[in-house]
């Protein structure tokens, strides 16, 4: 726990016009400060703040508060979060209290990780940027996979040598012990890296550290998996992260969406045609966890997925969970063996913004439309298909959105909407049984 004192020096340290200024452009007005509210959409500036007061306030949208509660609405931080985001900021260090030991060595533990992860990060960027075999194979790699100087930097992507221990040597010279190394996975049990020869891709945690990572395969082939991930740790828990969630998140609240994808090179290809919204559940199921995680920012989600069975599966997993968060969600299927990377590289950011445009179906209608093909004569297949979709809306907390959605159910299967009522509510019933 942060000490009280700490947290008031922190409190005194915090000028508001720095920390709102990391965030939004502002310009001088007389004493104060004016910008573009980052609340609301605007056009002409009533964000203000008051530097002699020390706080912000929009006269647009009534929004306003000191540091603290600019960086909890703003970035979603926690109070703690916030505090530490200033003391590092202006360099205070701040003391701990009350914590019990067990606690503090778990703290301390933590932060050891993040450091050997942090500096892993930077060991395979340096692999990629500055030796030989780094520019010679990942970074032609990437380059020929279109992707930008700007998308490999912003991503932090990087690059891990043939070598057999590049990574374990420098880590142990610069006093990294093995066991930590060993724990996230960066070192298997000879000593030896655990990533070699691939493409690295870093996986941030919501204040963009790094915690983890994945590594592809160069050369397609039969013995070795495409992708390998960095183990679960203390730092990285799968469910919980979103692959591309950092760098999304300011673009996920402007756009107030989401959209979810299943690769880490979708989201590259999107971000880097300017579709910067976008996250990826990156080879594992979506999880409540992560839906929570993209709540924080919006509650509208898109799922982006490829238009092979595997795909729809996914999709119709995913979409329960986020009505059952009470979010709207939205699905788009790609064509033929299309990704979005593919798909963005054939049509461009405009054909693809078109295209989801055109394709995105409720899950009332996806629904209708992936399962019904075979059982559009068929009445028992039918009300089985019915059935299925009022499932789905059952899951949804809030009664109005579900009063709706069975209204469109009713004209989109042409049956009696009372009929249906009563079915969702025998639903309903069995599940608070
Ligand atoms: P590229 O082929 O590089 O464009 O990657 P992709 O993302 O298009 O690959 P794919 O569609 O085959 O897989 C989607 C996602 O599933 C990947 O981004 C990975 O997160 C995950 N994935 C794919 N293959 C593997 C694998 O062999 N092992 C693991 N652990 N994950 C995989
Ligand atoms: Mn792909």
């Amino acid at each position: 726990m942060i000490a009280p004192a700490s947290v008031e020096r922190v409190l005194d340290a915090a000028r508001i016009e720095d920390i709102v200024g990391d965030f939004v452009r502002l310009r001088k007005r007389g004493a104060n400060m004016l910008g573009l509210c980052p609340f609301h959409n605007e056009k002409s500036p009533s964000f203000n703040v008051n530097v002699t007061g020390n706080y912000f306030k929009c006269f647009g949208c009534g929004k306003g508060g000191n540091s603290v509660q600019f960086l909890m609405e703003h970035e979603q931080m926690s109070f703690p979060e916030a505090i530490r985001y200033i003391a590092d900021k202006y360099n205070i260090t701040l003391e701990e209290v009350d914590a019990s030991p067990e606690q503090k060595v778990e703290m301390l533990h933590r932060e050891k990780l993040l450091e050997i992860a942090a500096y892993a990060r930077k060991h395979y960027e340096q692999e990629l940027w500055e030796t030989q075999e780094g520019k010679n194979i990942g970074m032609s790699y990437f380059k020929e996979r279109g992707f930008l100087d700007t998308t490999i930097k912003k991503f932090q992507l990087g690059y891990s040598s043939k070598e057999r221990d590049s990574f374990a040597k420098k880590a142990k010279l610069d006093g990294f012990p093995e066991d930590h190394l060993q724990e996230l996975g960066l070192i298997n049990k000879y000593g030896n890296d655990f990533f070699n020869d691939r493409v690295m891709f870093t996986i941030h945690d919501i204040s963009g550290r790094p915690v983890a990572f994945a590594g592809r395969i160069l050369i397609k082939s039969e013995n070795s998996p495409k992708y390998i991930n960095s183990p679960e740790s203390e730092i990285y828990k799968k469910s919980k992260v979103l692959y591309g969630l950092y760098q999304a998140r300011q673009a996920i609240r402007k756009m107030d969406d989401c959209i979810i994808v299943e690769g880490y090179t979708d989201v590259l290809a999107m971000a880097q045609s300017g579709i910067e919204h976008v996250v990826a559940s990156s080879g594992t199921a979506l999880t409540e966890e992560q839906i929570k995680l993209i709540h924080r920012f919006t509650q509208n989600v898109t799922i982006l997925y490829d238009g092979d069975p595997a795909g729809i599966k996914a999709a119709l997993r995913g979409l329960d969970m986020v009505l059952e968060q009470d979010m709207n969600v939205k699905i788009v299927l790609l064509p033929g063996k299309h990704d979005p990377d593919s798909f963005i590289r054939e049509s461009g950011a405009e054909g693809f913004l078109s295209y989801l445009e055109q394709n995105a179906s409720d899950f009332i209608t996806f629904k209708a439309k992936t399962l019904s093909e075979d059982s559009k004569n068929d009445p028992i297949r039918k009300a089985a298909l019915i059935k299925d979709v009022l499932e789905s809306i059952s899951k949804i907390p809030d009664t109005i959105k579900r009063s709706r959605y069975l209204r469109e159910c009713a004209t989109l299967f042409d049956i009696d909407e009372t009929l249906l009522v009563r079915e969702l509510n025998q639903m309903l019933k069995k599940v608070n049984l």
